[in-house]
C-alpha cells in the first residue's frame, strides 16, 4: 500500500509529495503544525488539537486555510487512505509560497500539509523501565506557546540527548527553573504526592496530554500545583514524568547522573499512566478508520 499526503487540496503519493522552495516555512519558519494520535482508529483529544491550531495560527495572523469541519474531513480522508489505526497524524500550516520578502505577502493563500504515520508510543517496555533525561540550556524564543515549525534549540536539545542515549532533553532557564522538554511536558511529583507542572504561559507549549493528564488526576483525587520547579528540585522529586500526544505519561527514572526515587517508575505516574490508557480506550468521538 502506498502512503499518501495531502498537500494544499490534493492527495499525492508520499514519495512525490512536495512544496515550492519559497514556501514561507521552508525559508523563515513562517508556519505552525500540530501532531495528534490517532487510537484504536479514533482521533485523540481532537477539538483540544483544533483549538491550538486556530490558536497558533491567530497569534501569528495566518488565515484558517479551511473550515474546522474541512480540517477534520481532510484529516479524516488521510487517516482512511493510509488505514491508521494507530498512529498519529501530522498537520503543517506556513503563511504560504511568495518571493522572499521578510513582510507578510498579501494576497498569498496559506500552504497546508497534512501525513499520517503508523505507530503509536513506545514499547511497552520503555514506560515499564523509566527513562532518562538530560539538562539542557532553554535557548529558545519568547512565544513558546505557539507550535511553530522553529523548532531548531529543540532540535539541538534532543540531539543532545539521543548521543547520551537519553529519552528527552528537560530544559532549564538561566533562573535554573525547568520549562519543559524538547518535545514534551515536565512533571515532578512532591514527597507528599502532589503533583507539579509549570503554569500555563508563553514559556511552554500548552500541551493537550499536559491538560488531559491534570483533569485525570483530578478525578483520581491527586493534588496538582500549576507552579515552576528548578531542576534541583526535579532531580530530588519523588517521581518525574514527561507527557505528550505520543509519550502520553512516561516515567522518568534519571536525570543527568541523578538517580529519581529508587530508580524505578513511581506508583502516582504508572497510575496516572494507566488511567490515561482509560481514557484512550473510553473515547467515543468519531472513528476515522476500521470500526
Ligand atoms: N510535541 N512541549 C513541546 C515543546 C512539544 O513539542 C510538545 C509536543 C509538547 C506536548 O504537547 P502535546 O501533549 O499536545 O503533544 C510539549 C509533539 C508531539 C511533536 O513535536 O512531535
Amino acid at each position: 500500500m502506498s502512503r499518501i499526503a495531502y498537500v494544499n487540496g490534493q492527495y499525492v503519493l508520499h514519495r512525490d509529495a512536495a512544496v515550492h522552495i519559497e514556501d514561507r516555512g521552508y525559508q523563515f519558519s513562517d508556519g505552525i503544525y500540530e501532531v495528534t494520535a490517532i487510537y484504536k482508529g479514533r482521533p485523540v483529544d481532537n477539538d483540544g488539537h483544533w483549538d491550538r491550531l486556530e490558536r497558533s495560527l491567530r497569534e501569528l495572523r495566518i488565515d484558517m486555510p479551511m473550515t474546522r469541519g474541512g480540517l477534520d474531513l481532510v484529516a479524516r480522508e488521510v487517516v482512511r487512505r493510509n488505514r491508521v489505526r494507530n498512529g498519529i497524524i501530522y498537520i503543517q500550516i506556513t503563511r504560504g509560497v511568495s518571493p522572499r520578502n521578510h513582510p507578510f505577502p498579501k494576497d498569498t493563500p496559506p500552504s497546508i500539509v497534512m501525513t499520517a504515520r503508523h505507530g503509536l508510543g513506545s514499547k511497552p517496555e520503555v514506560a515499564a523501565k523509566g527513562v532518562s533525561l538530560i539538562s539542557h540550556p532553554d535557548i529558545r524564543w519568547g512565544r513558546r506557546d505557539i507550535k511553530t515549525v522553529s523548532l531548531l534549540p529543540n532540535v539541538l536539545a534532543k540531539q543532545a540527548a539521543y548521543e547520551q542515549h537519553a529519552y528527552e532533553a528537560i530544559l532549564v532557564g538561566p533562573d535554573g527553573m525547568v520549562s519543559e522538554c524538547s518535545s514534551s511536558n515536565a512533571w515532578i511529583v512532591t514527597k507528599d504526592g502532589a503533583l507539579v507542572t509549570r503554569p500555563l504561559s508563553n514559556d511552554i507549549l500548552g500541551g493537550i496530554t499536559r491538560k488531559r493528564l491534570i483533569d485525570l488526576a483530578d478525578a483520581e483525587g491527586l493534588r496538582v500545583e500549576e507552579r515552576s520547579f528548578s531542576l534541583d528540585e526535579a532531580k530530588a522529586a519523588r517521581e518525574v514524568f514527561v507527557s505528550s500526544t505520543s509519550s502520553f505519561a512516561m516515567p522518568v527514572v534519571r536525570i543527568d547522573d541523578s538517580v529519581i526515587g529508587n530508580g524505578h517508575p513511581g506508583s502516582i505516574v504508572t497510575n496516572l499512566r494507566a488511567r490515561y490508557f482509560d481514557f484512550l480506550e473510553s473515547a467515543s468521538g468519531p472513528l476515522w478508520y476500521g470500526h
